[in-house]
């Protein structure tokens, strides 16, 4: 800012008989009505922001609202169609797909992941079939399948890499084979980026986008999904794969190595604790941003509004306001739908 503009001069007015500022700028006046307020919002949601997380269970007619995610369901198929219906009505253009899996199925292969009539790819034919136009993308990550409850394969109390980046990419060719759009690794392994996109390539999958969980913390504030999949690690935490929340110019490595892996989204993981690292990588990519609000930020406003703490509607906006203006191109969030309805 210039000096001259930034000067305070008070003067005596003669006809007011006092002292008054003579400012040559105030910032005030941008902000004094809505008028002019909404002229000169930088940061505007749209509903087109939004991936709307799913959760699916077998069975029919269910609706299980999830106890530490109130609001959020877990639908069987039927009623997630109709919820994929709702959505896109809604002008929410995309859902990201994970099915709770059946204790009986899970096993330390993770193999119910790339079965061909496994959940998840029933469920994406049926969305696809009853919404075509929907962008449906499916969560890649060996945890709700694994006995063990992490995202990759166990042996001897290590979660192994290579591996485990074999049965992804089994999975993701099982989903783009069921009609996924776009295939979301969240496993946090090395090279699965590079092993899924060869892979689709090779089974000419031309069309399947990939979306990385690129820079993906071990968070405590994924608390509320594990509940959600019955999916909480057996044994440990998940530090030797997901980044150490400490650090922040890993997470530009992560990203810029998918990014050369092939992927088409990277995505930063959770979102509120970590917009410095949206920005970050907004300012390092040439690739859309996406950033994923979780089952536990979701959780955090949900029992403070319930205390009367806090305002649920404008908590909302203002948090998935804050995301995009760090730098979200888009935003996986449980609050799709409300958030929407508030913005229209
Ligand atoms: C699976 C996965 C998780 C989430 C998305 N995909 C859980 C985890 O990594 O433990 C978390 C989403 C949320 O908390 O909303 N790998």
């Amino acid at each position: 800012m210039r000096l001259s503009l930034r000067r305070t001069l008070v003067l005596y007015n003669i006809t007011q008989q006092k002292d008054i500022m003579i400012l040559l700028r105030r910032n005030r006046i941008l902000r004094q009505s809505l008028a002019i307020r909404s002229l000169v919002a930088e940061t505007i949601l749209r509903p087109s922001d939004f991936i709307a997380p799913l959760f699916i269970d077998e069975g029919e007619n269910i609706a299980f609202e999830i106890p530490s995610m109130p609001g959020y369901y877990r639908y069987s198929i039927d009623n997630t169609i109709k919820e994929a219906k709702d959505l896109w009505s809604l002008g929410i253009k995309s859902v990201l797909l994970f099915v709770k899996a059946k204790d009986e199925t899970k096993d330390n292969t993770g193999k119910e992941a790339w079965n061909p009539d496994g959940l998840m790819q029933r469920s994406i034919k049926a969305i696809k079939d009853a919404c075509p136009e929907m962008l449906v993308m499916t969560d890649v990550a060996l945890d709700p399948y694994s006995s063990y409850g992490h995202d990759g394969i166990v042996e001897n109390g290590e979660i192994v890499n290579d591996p485990t980046v074999e049965a992804l990419v089994k999975m993701s060719l099982s989903h783009a084979q069921a009609g996924a759009d776009f295939v979301a690794p969240s496993d946090m392994m090395d090279g699965r980026i590079g092993a899924i996109r060869e892979a689709l390539e090779q089974n000419n999958f031309t069309h399947t986008g990939i979306m990385a969980y690129s820079a993906k913390y071990a968070s405590c504030f994924y608390g509320p999904f594990r509940d959600a999949l019955d999916s909480a690690p057996g044994f440990g935490d998940k530090k030797t794969y997901q980044m150490d929340y400490a650090n922040r110019t890993e997470a530009i490595k992560e990203t810029l190595m998918d990014i050369e892996e092939g992927a088409d989204i990277v995505m930063v993981k959770p979102a509120m604790a970590y917009l410095d690292i949206i920005r970050e990588v907004k300012n390092a990519v040439d690739v859309p941003v996406s950033a994923y609000h979780v089952s536990g930020e979701y959780a955090m406003i949900k029992a403070s509004a319930k205390m009367g703490w806090i305002n649920e509607e404008k908590a909302v906006i203002e948090s998935l306001t804050s995301i995009k203006r760090a730098g979200a191109d888009l935003i996986a969030t449980y609050f799709a739908k409300d958030a929407v309805k508030l913005i229209v």
